[in-house]
């Protein structure tokens, strides 16, 4: 299928881990050009072409400063995320953690979209990575599971705020996906995701999902989650 990408013009954050390396990777070979938005400094296999800027999403001087070097755009993908404080109970997280959680994974894709559709004069598409955790949760995920909710909402109402400029906001809610993050959380660091008794997703699978909404195939579509659960959710409480 030819998504018709090229030429596109855009920025990610997180582009130098998991999913964010995958989208990079799928938008580039799409031939799409690339701009990223991370803390952490370039990888030194990135693909040629890909411009980056060094910084934090929750700074909107560095949001600024990524928008001004990759644009004018016609994409914006937040994939920039942290777990947060994993396995704790409410009683014992912190302000300051729960704080920091919204402020990365809510703050952050305020920000991106923000300063992107500011600069994308001809319309344009904005994905942001949320997560199953956005519809439900799981012991131990207060703060995460918040902020995913928070990032659902926002993309429904940028997309209502944003029709106008042409601009279409979505999200994708992946269940697990095999990248460090999952790995660190899950205590996989060194074995993996192999044998274990649930389905994985990899990165890539959900880079093609956000390079579809990126498209104008997905012209249609906006305001919405595209839910990557392995269908969990359409499944019954009822053990049949
Ligand atoms: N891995 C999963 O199972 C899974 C499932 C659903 C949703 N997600 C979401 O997907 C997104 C990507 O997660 P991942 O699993 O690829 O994680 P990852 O840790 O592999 O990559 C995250 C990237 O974001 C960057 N980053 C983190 N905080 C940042 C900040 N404040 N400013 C700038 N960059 C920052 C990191 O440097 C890293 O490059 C996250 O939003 C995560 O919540 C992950």
């Amino acid at each position: 299928m030819d998504l018709r990408l090229t030429g596109r013009a855009a920025l990610v954050t997180g582009g130098a881990s998991g999913i964010g390396r995958a989208t990079v990777d799928a938008l580039t070979a799409e031939g799409v050009t690339v701009t990223v938005l991370d803390r952490a400094a370039p990888p030194a296999d990135l693909p040629p072409g890909v411009r980056w800027h060094t910084g934090d999403v929750t700074d909107e001087d560095a949001v600024a400063a990524a928008v001004r070097l990759g644009g004018p755009l016609d994409i914006a993908v937040g994939c920039a995320g942290i777990s947060g404080p994993m396995g704790k109970a409410a009683a014992d997280i912190t302000r300051e953690e729960f704080s920091r959680t919204v402020e990365v994974n809510l703050t952050g894709q305020f920000l991106l979209a923000k300063h992107a559709s500011a600069a994308m004069p001809d319309g344009g598409s904005i994905v942001f990575v949320a997560s199953d955790s956005a519809f439900v949760a799981a012991p131990g995920m207060v703060a995460y599971c918040a902020s995913k909710g928070g990032v659902l909402m926002l993309a429904k109402a940028l997309a209502t705020d944003l029709e106008p400029q042409g601009v279409r906001v979505n999200c994708v809610a992946p269940s697990i996906v095999d990248t460090p993050m999952s790995r660190t959380d899950l205590g996989l660091a060194e074995t993996g995701f192999t044998g274990l008794p649930f389905p994985v997703h990899q990165p890539e699978d959900i880079a093609a999902a956000v390079c579809f909404l990126a498209s104008d195939l997905a012209r249609g579509v906006n305001g919405t989650a595209h839910v990557m659960d392995f269908g969990a959710l359409a499944r019954s409480s009822f053990p049949a």
